[in-house]
């Protein structure tokens, strides 16, 4: 195993695999030829969402996301998953053999404690419920969703979480949030990735983290929550290694430097300033994942930008 992924000890049994759950027409031709790259030794599990019998696996996918969504009120609804994120782009993430999991991951997954509230499961007559973990072959304990733009070459980061957000510290897959996306950026051989969170966001820490991070927007009140950053990177994986090992970005520091200013997670005034100098195209403006790291959720963020620009 890599070095690095000492921290991430669940990547080295056989009983997790990453998965791919996208339809035959979206399948990647070439998956992971682009990121040279030895951390995904394990085949991936294919699911096809347009199979019925995929059902119970798509609703563990949707039990976990909802619970992790639901206190910010963005749990996704079922018609979302299919429309914008199936049927266009690529659901990836990893998953277990049910005994690979211990009592109280079990329990925090489980189909009947749990059920994906929105299932037509319980109603049909046509689908068969499932009653036991244990009915599954493999059980999805993350969820990252790409989706391709019409700008050639970059993709929409649409949706990440982990079953780490609803488990206790000493119960959590250590990195599994972080390398679902980062599976899934390789996999597919997403080069330019964009993507949205909310400011004092925990993913702020992992998005920073898979190439130097542009803010391309700072305020969105076209989006359900106005405090919003809008962001873009350049995949790049020197910058993966560093979510792992802590080692300061001496490119990032060499390239970028501070502007002096900063987003304020708890100030909209902060947001709008920084959105009005990008709409002003007085940017790029940049954020550090190193600094980031760093923070608490709630800290102030230096706003970093070109050092030389031509
Ligand atoms: C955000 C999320 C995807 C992170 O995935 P994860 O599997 O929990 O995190 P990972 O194990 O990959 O990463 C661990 C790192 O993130 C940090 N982290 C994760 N959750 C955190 C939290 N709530 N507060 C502070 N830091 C947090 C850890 O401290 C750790 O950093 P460290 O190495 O410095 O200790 C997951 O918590 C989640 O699903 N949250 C709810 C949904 C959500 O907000 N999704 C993101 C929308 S863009």
């Amino acid at each position: 195993m890599n070095e690095l992924l000492k921290k991430a000890e669940w990547m080295n049994s056989d009983d997790v695999r990453p998965y791919v759950f996208v339809r035959h027409e979206n399948e990647i031709a070439q998956p992971g030829s682009i990121h040279r790259l030895d951390w995904f030794k394990n085949s991936p599990i294919f699911k096809d969402p347009l199979d019925v019998k995929e059902i119970g696996f798509a609703d563990r996918i949707y039990s976990i996301e909802e619970r992790a969504f639901g206190p910010s009120n963005m749990a996704m609804p079922r018609w979302v998953f299919y429309d914008c994120a199936v049927m266009p782009g690529f659901v990836a993430g990893f998953a277990a053999r049910p005994k690979f999991l211990s009592k109280v991951v079990r329990d925090i997954l489980d189909p009947k404690k749990y059920p994906a509230s929105q299932s037509p499961i319980k109603t049909s007559k046509v689908l068969k419920e499932i009653e036991s973990l244990d009915e599954m072959d493999w059980v999805p304990l993350s969820l990252f969703i790409i989706i391709p733009t019409m700008h050639k070459g970059e993709w929409v980061a649409h949706n990440l979480c982990s079953v780490n957000s609803l488990l206790p510290k000493e119960e959590q897959f250590y990195g599994l949030g972080f390398l679902s996306k980062a599976f899934g950026l390789w996999y597919a051989n997403v080069e330019q990735c964009s993507g949205m969170t909310q400011w004092g966001s925990p993913a702020l820490k992992l998005h920073s983290h898979y190439g130097h991070l542009e803010v391309i927007g700072a305020y969105a009140p076209v989006h359900s929550h106005a405090k919003t950053i809008t962001y873009r990177v350049q995949v790049n994986t020197h910058c993966w290694e560093k979510f792992f090992n802590k080692e300061s970005d001496l490119a990032f520091l060499e390239r970028y430097g501070p502007t002096g200013t900063f987003i304020d997670p708890k100030s909209e005034d902060s947001m709008m300033d920084l959105q009005q100098k990008i709409e002003l195209e007085q940017g790029p403006y940049f954020l550090s994942a190193g600094e980031i790291a760093q923070k608490n959720l709630d800290e102030k963020l230096m706003i970093y930008r070109l050092k030389q620009q031509y």
